[in-house]
């Protein structure tokens, strides 16, 4: 699917993890008074919760995979996510996800997640069938497809509005593309309204004249239940792939003197559905401008975007700064004014303000406020780096809490280990942390003073403003304000050259 707005007309504020103050409040934010537009007009018209059905228990079959087609991620968030998103920002407060025999989405989504099962992969029509029973009746119900991550919230508050405000008992969202390849296309009559929806996934549903069609069903529906759940029944699978298509309800609905609608979205690209992973590259590239995008929008400079990767989750405060070939991935979360990358990659990181991140790489851990990482260093799960701290190059932490003003300058393994503040470790500092069955640890008081290529047999404990001698192996408690040498004394044979010479041994 082509055309439409661009990603770069359309940011995607509401669904990233901007902070944005009250002051940058800028074109970033923009959609959400949108949002708010639709909202108001459905609690208007009295309603307010509404339940939305995503189907997901297809085989995903053109992804060729063992993963689940709607568990693949998109900008570090699964597909089924995104939708799931849209729909709770939506207010949709009763989410019914429709997974497959094995079960493979349970225990993955949310607590406020119904899964219902499909006994087959039949088609989308038995899909909706699946979730029925727990359809509460009266109010609209909306239906989304798991693989069209794109939607968002003011879309289905739009469709839902435009539903309740034509009294229609089915409306469905489609789109004007460029490419239609592989959409169902809508039929409209000559007085405009929609006759049927013809599938184009395999030769023999659609004429050639309708395939030439360019308007496309997105595969996001709003079903007044009572309508709905009479006609689903005779849906059949006299079909070209034997499937029970779910937009064959809507002439059914028609037919049974129900208003049928179909609603047009401005921007095609909400719609783009993911097929196989040729749709996805495609549209994690879409995502991925305007993620990047709200950033820069909300206050944060990025200097090269093509080269830069930020998931969906993650925060960024502002006039921090993102280097080319950074990948800031998963929860990571950025305080203000801080320096990150070129050339890095942060998984789940916390970072505070003013921080500095070169050429490093960092997961599930935290480094605060005006601490320098890099170049070349390794934050592993669990360490933190505390206020002013330094960690240099080459140097790998895990599960280490470095304290305020701390360094670790260059060249060392720092593991399981506690720094007091303003200790500094000299270069090649080991922490013998594993015993080939047990970690243990390493605490070192507050300025401790390390030598260079020291190692601490852990457990071992250097006390406050202790010192230790370079080349030392420290097995045991080194008492504060104490310098501890742990190493053979060097002894000079004095005449030793002369004597080599004398001998011959240079000879031979
Ligand atoms: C479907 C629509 C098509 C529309 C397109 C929009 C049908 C028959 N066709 O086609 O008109 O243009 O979406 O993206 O609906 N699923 C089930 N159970 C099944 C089959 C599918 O839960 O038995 C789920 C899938 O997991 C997926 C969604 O329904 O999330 C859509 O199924 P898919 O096979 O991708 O339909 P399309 O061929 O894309
Ligand atoms: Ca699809």
């Amino acid at each position: 699917m082509g055309g439409g707005v661009t990603a770069a007309q359309r940011p995607l504020a509401p669904l990233v993890g901007v902070r944005i103050p009250a002051p940058q409040l800028g074109r970033a934010a923009g959609l959400r008074p949108k949002l708010r537009f639709w909202l108001r007009a459905l609690y208007d018209g009295g309603v307010s919760a509404h339940t939305a059905v995503i189907l997901a228990a297809g085989q995903g079959t053109r992804m060729r995979s063992r993963t689940p087609k709607v568990l693949h991620e998109l900008c570090g968030r699964p597909l089924i996510e995104w939708v799931l998103a849209a729909a709770r920002d939506a207010g949709c407060t009763k989410l019914i996800v429709v997974d497959a025999p094995a079960r493979p989405l349970d225990g993955l989504l949310g607590d406020d997640v119904e899964l219902v099962v499909q006994p087959q992969a039949n088609g989308t029509a038995g899909a909706v069938a699946a979730a029925l029973d727990s359809v509460p009746g009266g109010r609209p119900v909306v239906v989304l497809s798991g693989d069209v991550p794109m939607i968002s919230a003011e879309t289905i508050a739009e469709l839902i509005a435009v539903h309740e405000q034509s009294a229609a008992a089915a409306t469905v969202a489609t789109a004007l593309v460029d490419d239609p390849s592989g959409y169902g296309r809508v039929v409209r009559g000559e007085d405009g309204a929609l006759e049927k929806i013809v599938e184009t996934k395999s030769d023999g549903d659609a004429t050639a004249a309708e395939l030439l069609i360019t308007e496309v069903n997105g595969g996001v529906y709003v079903f007044d239940p009572a309508a709905l759940s009479a006609a689903l029944p005779g849906v059949g699978s006299d079909n070209s792939q034997g499937e029970r298509y779910l937009p064959a309800v809507l002439p059914l609905i028609a037919a049974a003197g129900g208003a049928v609608g179909a609603h047009v979205v401005d921007d095609s690209s909400l719609l783009l559905g993911v097929n196989d992973r040729v749709d996805l590259a495609e549209l994690r590239e879409l995502a991925q401008v305007r993620i990047i995008e709200a950033h820069l929008l909300a206050g944060v400079s990025i200097v090269a975007p093509a080269s830069t990767q930020i998931d969906v989750g993650v925060e960024i405060g502002v006039d921090s700064v993102i280097e080319p070939f950074t990948a800031l991935c998963g929860a990571t979360k950025i305080g203000e004014r801080s320096t990150i990358g070129p050339d890095s990659t942060l998984t789940d990181a916390t970072i505070g303000d003013e921080v500095t991140v070169l050429r490093s790489h960092l997961t599930d851990c935290e480094v605060r406020s005006q601490a320098g990482i890099g170049p070349f260093s390794h934050l592993r799960p669990g360490s933190l780096v505390r206020e002013r701290a330094k960690v240099g190059a080459f140097v790998e932490l895990k599960n280490a809490d470095i304290g305020e003003g701390a360094k670790v300058p260059h060249l060392s393994y720092v593991g399981d280990a506690e720094l007091g503040a303003d200790a500094n470790l000299g270069a090649g500092t080991i922490t013998a942390n594993y015993d080939g069955v047990n970690k243990h640890r390493t605490i070192f008081g507050q300025r401790v003073h390390g030598g260079v290529n020291v190692s601490y047999i852990a457990p071992v404990e250097v006390g406050e403003d202790a010192w230790t001698a370079a080349g030392s192996v420290i097995t045991e408690a080194v008492p504060p304000g104490s310098l501890a040498i742990g190493r053979e004394r060097q002894e000079n044979k004095d005449g030793y050259d002369a004597r080599r010479k004398r001998d011959g041994e240079d000879q031979k």
